[in-house]
């Protein structure tokens, strides 16, 4: 016990001793990424893993962490690139099962079932993968604590050595964190800041489809989003989000808006549904928002009531995302405000119609980046009349767009007169 803790300070101070280096002798090791075989994956970490980044994946339990790395791992293998998964949590034959099911590919890929921590990153570096994937940081542990297995010390613990592994030998690693609904301390949570990457996988398990979402991304950015469709045969890559999302929406619903967002590098059509209806709480209505942001939603009813008139004080009003997406881009504002007025009225909105624009605090549409992006996608998904902000709409160049009606808006007046 005491040599073992003798030998991690000796280490500590090994790497905290390491001499400078010459800027520019850095390599920079960032820009040396692999492409992984699944694009999804590919574009949530910013466009493949880069070296040497340690990955954590969390999300609830039976949401398909598990299957989606063993579907890496096999892809990978399958390119002669040796890969080590390690599972603290299933037998070898409990992996080599699902394995057959997803029709995973033979390759280089090696399991270990195995629950201490030392003995893991021992056999990781005697067979020196090229990918180091473990599941989960809660049910390995450290011979070095007390604690049991799952406790924050525990998972930090494996967090920190899977890290320096990752780092010394250069190595992407990937880690299986659960988030459970009562006590999510010891999950992901507490490593947020140890890792480089941070992906949530998500999707309720009723549903057929997960999304993974970057939440923490060194080399990338957090906003997007992979989409795959859990079949009997694993994960596969939703190819057209837009009509995925849209799939159930009903044509003659009031309270429904579509809006084009852009989700990272791609466009994205999402519904806006808005429930309006007296409060019981009189001074103290409901607003409830459920994929939009609390602050912006209550601004925008604000400048409905400053800028039409109408009165929401005695009214409880539900915003809600379809599909479970969630949208953090004021280019979504003129939807909330459309599926917002659309229950007012009890009209639905044209089904053709999608619309895009930022809302400002007098009511005017503001213009919005990659407006031609977005339009493209409307126009594929079927739209046939799109609003959108007058700013955007005399910038373009062409403002014909085959089949399309471009209805350029000033502010939500003239908006909501020419769709109802
Ligand atoms: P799993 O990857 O074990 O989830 P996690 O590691 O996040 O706990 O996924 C488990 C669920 O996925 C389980 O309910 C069965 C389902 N599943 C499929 O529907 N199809 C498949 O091909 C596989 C492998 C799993
Ligand atoms: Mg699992």
């Amino acid at each position: 016990m005491i040599e073992e803790i003798s030998e991690t300070v000796e280490t500590d101070v090994r790497l905290s001793t390491a001499a400078p280096v010459l800027y520019e002798n850095i390599e920079e090791s960032e820009k040396k990424r692999i492409q992984t075989d699944i694009n999804e994956l590919n574009r949530v970490l910013g466009g493949g893993v880069v070296l040497g980044s340690l990955v954590l994946i969390g999300g609830e339990p039976g949401i398909g962490k598990s299957t989606l790395l063993l579907q890496l791992s096999g892809e990978f293998a399958a390119k002669d690139r040796k890969v080590l998964y390690v599972s603290g949590e299933e037998s070898l034959e409990q992996i080599k099962i699902r394995g057959e099911r997803i029709g995973l590919k033979k390759g280089d890929l090696f399991l270990l079932a195995e629950t201490n921590l030392e003995r893991i990153i021992l056999q990781a570096e005697k067979l020196k993968p090229e990918i180091f994937i473990l599941d989960s940081v809660q049910t390995v542990f450290s011979s070095t604590l007390t604690s049991s297995p799952g406790t924050i010390s525990q998972v930090r613990e494996v967090a920190h050595k899977v890290f320096h592994f990752a780092k010394t030998k250069k190595v992407p690693s990937f880690l299986v964190g659960h988030i459970t609904k009562e006590g999510s301390l010891a999950g992901p949570k507490a490593l947020e800041h140890m890792v480089d990457v941070v992906l949530y996988f998500e999707g309720d398990r009723d549903h057929n489809h997960r999304v993974l979402r970057a939440f923490k991304n060194r080399f990338g950015s957090v906003s997007e989003l992979g989409v795959f469709e859990m079949r009997g045969t694993g994960l596969h890559a939703v190819e057209n989000p837009s009509a995925f999302f849209l799939k159930e929406r009903s044509r003659e619903a009031v309270g429904s808006a579509v809006v084009c967002t852009i989700k990272g590098s791609r466009p994205l059509l999402a519904e806006i549904q808005a429930l309006v209806s007296s409060t019981l709480f009189v001074g103290s209505p409901r607003r409830m928002t459920i994929g939009l942001d609390h602050y912006r939603a209550s601004m925008l009813l604000a400048i409905l009531e400053k800028n039409l008139g109408y009165g929401f004080s005695g009214e409880d009003i539900y915003l809600n995302v379809a599909g479970g997406l969630s949208l953090d881009e004021t280019a979504s504002d003129l939807g909330v405000v459309v599926a917002v007025i659309s229950c007012m009225k009890n009209k639905p909105v044209p089904p053709e119609i999608c619309v895009f624009g930022e809302v400002g605090l007098s009511g005017e549409i503001r213009s919005v980046s990659q407006p031609m992006a977005r339009i493209k996608e409307a126009q594929s998904q079927g739209f046939t009349k799109i609003f959108l902000p007058e700013n955007n709409l005399s910038r373009i160049e062409k403002r014909e767009v085959k089949g399309v009606t471009l209805g350029g808006v000033h502010n939500v007046k003239d908006t909501l007169m020419n769709i109802f």
